[in-house]
């Protein structure tokens, strides 16, 4: 276009652009279906606040989430299009294992792996995929495979004696439970063995990769472009752009090349001696042809993998802090151990995933109160916000004993009494919870009974900073300048 004309028609584009936003906003505020929900009206108008807090502020929006719930009730607009709830008593409603509920589409990218279990938004694919991968994981299957979780947790605490032992020399806890429990989860899945429990320091670049993928989890929401740009660029731009991921990367190739093995020859042969591995089983399976691809089964390996690793990682690491930081319960638990009459003292203070899961009804409405969530609208709580409300007595002291008492709770004043368990749900209720918590389980378990009874372990410099919820990253994380759950092996 000639540059007198462009002069001509720019100002008609600017005022055709500002008259779209402001039919946007006063649609949003006054029109859309949602627009009598409460919350702050800034929030109704733009997504940006989210991109704000979440991006901008370094993964806020979480805590920012239950101020305007603090301030607006507990049904709020948190965006132009989604409804947050914080009332524990609609768990069972928003994650309903009955209710056919899909995933909001929008987040479908943010992982970079839209064929993944945790990524299918159709409620009928989802249970496809999901009915393949259940078998592998129930009790009976996990429990089939303790004999692997143990002999690696006995691996860790081996090196721990062997190389550490009054050494003096720090270790960090968060970097060994991310290599056992990163191990664990890929042998099961793929058979093949990284040994990362062995690394120097038990820094593998692959744990450290997984970290970078959570880090990334807001940036990929908001501009789903990004990952996708990341996937598609050459090696040395994507060195440039974002060096953590390159492992990732390299993961998900090595996937492809051990998928295109499998494929080509005799499933059984990549299956370990005692058990038969996730990915061999689901290309045997009478999975559609389309659903076994190379690309669909890196995106169902990467994503399970990925599942399984910072979520376990992180709750045996704040664990482990409780554990030593509280020595009477330290005392008890051993006790317990050599009497082999476990309880259930170890549900630590961790919140698992914590940001909101969306979900969505295609059909129908879903009421809350007095308020009608119409059908097609995401609407999410948080786990976060649910372990933090008043539900959990003194939520944030570690106090193991909560668990032993069978008196019942309610969550507000004439509200019914219930279980303090039924208000628990660092692994979500419904279609969608997760997949791997029986394995999850077993790692905390095993992995803690061993490390606790065989070796004695003290803290060095870590303060109970080191395990807050200061950003939201899927995940809670601390501040980015604490060094995690150091310790020195006595
Ligand atoms: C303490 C450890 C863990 C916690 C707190 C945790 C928590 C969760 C939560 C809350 C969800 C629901 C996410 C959503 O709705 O988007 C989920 C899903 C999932 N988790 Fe876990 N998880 C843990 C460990 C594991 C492990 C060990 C695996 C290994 C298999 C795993 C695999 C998955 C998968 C594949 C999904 C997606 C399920 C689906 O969409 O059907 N998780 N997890």
């Amino acid at each position: 276009m000639e540059n007198s004309k462009l002069i001509f028609v720019a100002p008609y584009l600017a005022l055709g652009c500002a008259l779209y936003f402001i039919a946007l906003v006063i649609y949003r505020l006054y029109f859309s279906p949602v627009a009598h929900f409460p919350g702050s009206k800034l929030t109704a108008a733009t997504g940006w606040i989210e991109t704000y807090y979440d991006v901008f502020k370094g993964g806020q929006f979480t805590f920012q989430l239950q101020k305007w719930h603090e301030q607006y009730g507990p049904i709020i607009r948190i965006n132009p299009d989604e409804i947050h709830v914080s009332d524990p008593d609609f768990y069972d409603v928003a994650y309903a294992s009955s209710a056919p509920f899909e995933k909001m589409p929008k987040w479908r990218d943010r992982f970079g792996l839209p064929g993944a279990v945790q990524s299918t938004v159709q409620h009928e694919l989802h249970r496809s995929r999901r009915m393949t991968l259940n078998p592998h994981f129930s009790k009976k299957a996990i429990s089939n495979f303790s004999w692997f979780i143990q002999q690696r947790m006995d691996q860790l605490c081996d090196r721990l004696l062997r190389e550490f032992k009054d050494s003096g020399e720090v270790v960090t806890l968060n970097d060994a439970w991310g290599a056992v429990t990163a191990d664990i989860i890929i042998n099961y899945c793929l058979g093949f063995d990284y040994n990362f429990v062995g690394y120097p320091g038990f820094v593998a670049p692959f744990t450290r990769s997984i970290k970078e993928l959570a880090l990334s989890v807001h940036i990929a929401g908001h501009f789903p472009w990004f990952l996708k740009l990341l996937q598609s660029s050459p090696d040395w731009l994507v060195g440039l752009l974002n060096p953590g991921m390159k492992p990732v990367f390299n993961f998900q190739n090595e996937i492809k090349k051990q998928i295109t093995i499998i494929k080509e020859s005799d499933h059984e042969k990549h299956s370990t001696e005692r058990h038969k591995t996730v990915f061999a089983d689901i290309l045997s399976s009478n999975l559609p042809r389309q659903e076994k691809t190379v690309a669909r089964l890196q995106d169902e390996a990467t994503g399970v993998v990925a599942a399984a690793i910072e979520t376990t990682k992180t709750t045996l690491s704040v664990a482990s802090f409780h554990i030593l930081h509280n020595p009477g319960i330290l005392r008890r638990l051993r006790i317990e151990w050599r009497e082999a009459i476990f309880s259930d003292p170890e549900k630590p203070t961790c919140y698992g995933v914590a940001q909101r899961l969306p979900r969505v009804s295609k059909y129908k409405a879903i009421q809350y109160d007095t308020y009608s969530i119409p059908p097609n609208t995401p609407f999410s709580m948080s786990s976060y916000i649910q372990h933090t409300s008043s539900v959990f007595n003194d939520c944030f002291s570690f106090s193991p004993d909560r668990w032993l008492t069978t008196a019942k709770v309610a969550s507000a004043p004439g509200r019914e009494e219930k279980s303090l368990d039924r208000f628990f749900v660092p692994f979500s209720k419904g279609t969608r919870w997760c997949l791997g918590q029986n394995l999850a389980w077993a790692q905390l378990y095993i992995g803690l009974s061993a490390l606790f009874r065989r070796v004695d372990l003290e803290l060095f410099e870590t303060e109970p900073e080191a395990i807050s919820s200061a950003r939201e990253y899927f995940i809670t994380l601390p501040p980015p300048e604490t060094k995690g759950i150091r310790v020195i092996v006595k």
